[in-house]
């Protein structure tokens, strides 16, 4: 699969956020967007599942030479796409495990058994080390942080997306949580050739999910591109460089 970003304009409620940004992202690859608060880089990734306070006034989002444009985020997602939010949503009365297994029928896999279904669950559940207990409870309700971010690795390692857009992974994880979680999504990276694409503010987490493309986001578009030095340059310089670029 490949994901193709051309020269993106997106509007939220009239107001301007995304202005002219281009990305490529190929199944296989990863890539790790970084910019400061509120240049736009969760809209991005919203946008990209067809979101629909996103409005797109200019530019298109290509799936494999086939524009997204008016597509619903649930056929986005059965084309495989995935977002893990910056911000999961709990919802009352809706078993996490159930969501899981809707959510992995309506991907389009009808052939694995519930029986595999759960074998894999509780497999995953050991690799994240969470307690075998969230196979009971409801959707992210009264998940601590770290444990709402566990959760949606364990719905990126069952739904096996072709790319898949993590929104600060690392957000709200503890020392160790960060490692657990960048060790599951390497090893669904490897099996499954899944193409990331990460946001995130911190090195830490790259240096476990190690990107081979860095991307700078400014005001809405990508400013700069690199591989691993630019990360170092940006723990070292900060973003002060590229708002200056932009004003000139
Ligand atoms: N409904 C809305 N109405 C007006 N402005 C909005 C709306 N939703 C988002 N924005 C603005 O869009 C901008 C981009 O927000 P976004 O969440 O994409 O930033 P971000 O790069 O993900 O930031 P952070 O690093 O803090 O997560 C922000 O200035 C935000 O206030
Ligand atoms: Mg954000």
């Amino acid at each position: 699969m490949i994901l193709e970003i051309k020269d993106l304009y997106v509007s939220i409620d009239g107001k301007e956020i995304l202005k002219g940004l281009n990305l490529v992202v190929k199944q296989g690859e990863t890539h790790v967007i970084m910019g400061p608060n509120g240049s736009g880089k969760s809209t991005l990734a919203r946008t990209i599942m067809g979101h629909p306070k996103s409005t797109v006034t200019k530019g298109d989002i290509i799936v494999d030479g086939k524009s997204l444009a008016g597509m619903t985020t649930d056929k986005r997602a059965r084309l495989g796409l995935f977002l893990q939010f910056q911000n999961p949503v709990e919802v009352e009365g809706v078993g996490f495990i159930n969501f899981l297994h809707l959510a992995k029928q309506s991907s389009g896999d009808t052939t694995t058994s519930t029986k595999d279904f759960m074998k894999e669950v509780k497999g995953s559940i050991a690799d994240l080390k969470m307690d075998e207990d969230f196979i009971g409870r409801s959707l992210n309700q009264n998940f601590s942080g770290g444990e709402k971010k566990k959760a949606e690795v364990l719905q990126l390692s069952v739904l096996k997306p072709k790319i898949a857009i993590l929104d600060e992974p690392d957000s709200g994880l503890d020392i160790d949580a960060i490692k657990i979680v960048s060790a599951e999504v390497n090893k669904i990276a490897g099996k499954e050739n899944l193409g990331l694409l990460i946001i995130t503010h911190y090195s830490r987490i790259l240096s476990f999910i190690k990107p081979q493309f860095v991307h700078v986001m400014i005001d809405g578009k990508i400013v700069a591109d690199g591989g691993q030095e630019l990360i170092e340059k940006l723990e070292k310089e900060g973003y002060d460089s590229y708002i200056s670029k932009k004003s000139v």
